[in-house]
């Protein structure tokens, strides 16, 4: 049998050297006479490992990182196509701790099948959910995902059955699949881990969104800066309507639905869904007035969904393994699983698929092993550049909807980045009003200017200029955005500067104090 070589195409992976390694291994290869497949599959999401190489051996996957292209040598001189020892060894992927712990029902096979092998993603059960789904009336689709549980992961967490019968129940002479690939919240990256590792799966689930809700057509809006994942999305397009997966007759049924991949141009709030809606049409994205909501009046004034990847990408399994398995897993209101990015100053980054529930403190000191530094944690961004910051004394805050709301926070994404005892929380809430200063689309006056008066504020309590006052002019105007913006670019900002205020009060006193406590 011809050895079978994985190494990660994933851009993150990319960034830590996989194209160096995938090189020298082909040309040690190539050296030594050795014939050997490679495949550029996506990554498994520990990042800590990357670039993660694993090979095929008869006893099972082994694997090997952080590999570099200096080990490639040693690697093969140790016998690593057959699985041999090497300080690089990490034996089999899926008992790695970081690994072994995920509930994996969205990222099951990220990291493990071919990307861009349909083959491949059916051997590991893909189409399966479709093919269910094919089977059902549209208005038992939307009462299967209605049942799953599952809410929205873009943000809002907004049950996903729900939008769907919205569209359904609308007529149109045409309706829309609309993907959300913007994914503009600080440390995520599950998105871009599901279009460059598993993009069949989106493409499933879209495929089935439009079979529940009518719609014939669908449209991925995927940020600039992820070239990558654009090249797998569109090329992954193309072979499903080959193998007749999209195009006019679905799996040769009755249902037509085809989709095309579209570049942003750079701009968080091409995010907001509204604004993604203005951006796809060609104009300058800008936050729409609801009602009319999406679902009635969306994209080309037509009924669209608009769904985050990964709410679209957990379709598939919940059509495959039925609502009742998935919704088994997760707490409360929150069922499933949720993939957490772990970011920043931490020592295990990565992506963690599990059911909702984890405590941060498990997930940041157990599964993240604390801060990469080596110094305490100090504070936890959950949820973008719009989500709270969360002190030590709330690590025991369960991943759950509805319990980190309770503590004035959001889940939102799912990316958490960790800060330790050197971060200036003043800096971080100017830098929160600042970023709304850049970023806002300018619709209204809370946002557009309360943003740049905060940054001053701000500014004016780090001088120590009457910082009582100033401290309370900026809760003033943080209520004032909370309340009077039109959509949650304003309305958010408040969480991350209230919440820096309200948790780490010394890093807000006067200058002086703040000079000497340094
Ligand atoms: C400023 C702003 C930026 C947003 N950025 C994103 C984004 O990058 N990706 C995303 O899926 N949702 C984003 N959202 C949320 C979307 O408006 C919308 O709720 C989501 O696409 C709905 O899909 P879901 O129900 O599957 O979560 C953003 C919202 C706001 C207010
Ligand atoms: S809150 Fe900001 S981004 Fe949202 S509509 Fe108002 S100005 Fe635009």
């Amino acid at each position: 049998m011809i050895p079978r070589i994985y190494i990660p195409g994933d851009s993150g992976a990319l960034a830590l050297g996989a194209e160096k390694v995938a090189k020298a291994i082909a040309s040690e290869l190539a050296e030594r006479g050795i014939e050997a497949k490679i495949v550029r599959n996506g990554s498994r999401g520990a990042y800590f490992l990357e670039p993660m190489v694993e090979v095929a051996t008869a006893n099972g996957r082994v694997s090997y990182g952080p590999v570099k292209p200096s080990d490639v040598k040693s690697l093969f001189d140790s016998g690593f196509l057959t699985g041999g020892h090497h300080k690089r060894w990490l034996g089999a992927p899926d008992k790695i701790p970081f690994l072994a712990k995920q509930t994996r029902l969205t990222f099951a096979r990220c990291g493990v099948t071919d990307p861009l092998s349909l083959e491949s993603y059916k051997k590991y059960g893909g189409l399966n959910g479709l093919t269910n789904a094919l089977g059902l009336t549209p208005a038992a689709i939307v009462a299967e995902v209605t049942e799953s549980g599952l809410r929205g992961r873009g943000g809002a967490g907004f049950p996903t059955g729900i939008k769907w019968k919205t569209v359904l129940d609308t007529s149109g002479d045409r309706k829309y699949i609309v993907c959300n690939a913007d994914e503009g919240d600080s440390g995520t990256f599950a998105d871009r881990m599901i279009m460059e590792g598993d993009p069949f799966v989106l493409i499933e689930g879209m495929t089935i969104a439009g079979i529940a809700t009518g719609a014939t057509k669908g449209f991925v809006y995927v940020r600039s800066e992820y070239p990558h994942a654009v090249a797998v999305m569109n090329k992954a397009v193309e072979i499903a309507r080959k193998a007749g997966v999209l195009g006019a007759s679905v799996l040769r049924s009755a249902h037509a639905f085809d989709m095309e991949i579209r570049v942003g141009a750079g701009a968080y709030v091409c995010g907001e869904e509204t604004a993604l809606l203005d951006s796809l049409e060609g104009k300058r994205g800008m936050v729409r007035a609801k009602p009319p909501l999406p679902a009635h009046k969306g994209l080309f004034g037509k009924p669209t969904v608009i769904n985050n990847v990964i709410s679209l990408a957990s379709v598939p399994i919940i059509m495959d393994k039925g609502a009742a398995f998935y919704k088994d897993f997760g707490m409360g209101r929150s069922r499933g699983t949720i993939p957490i990015q772990i970011a920043g100053n931490v020592k295990y980054a990565g992506l963690f698929e599990a059911a909702f529930g984890m405590t941060l403190g498990e997930i940041v000191d157990e599964i993240g092993g604390g801060t990469a530094t080596g110094r305490p944690v100090k504070a936890v961004q959950v949820g973008g550049p719009l989500g709270a910051y969360f002190p030590r004394a709330l690590f025991d805050t369960p991943f759950d909807y509805e319990a980190f709301a309770a503590k004035d926070g959001l889940i939102g994404h799912a990316g958490i980045v960790v800060f330790d005892d050197t971060a200036d929380m003043l800096k971080q809430a100017r830098f929160a009003m600042e970023f709304c200063a850049i970023e806002s689309c300018g619709k209204c006056t809370p946002c557009r200017i309360g943003s740049t008066r905060g940054v001053e504020t701000i500014d004016r309590i780090a001088a120590g200029i009457e910082p009582e006052k100033n401290l309370a002019l900026v809760t003033d105007l943080c209520n004032t955005m909370k309340f009077g913006s039109l959509c949650a670019l304003g309305g958010f900002t408040p969480y991350p500067v209230m919440s820096s205020i309200t948790h780490f009060p010394d890093d807000f006193k006067p200058a002086p104090v703040r000079v000497a406590a340094e």
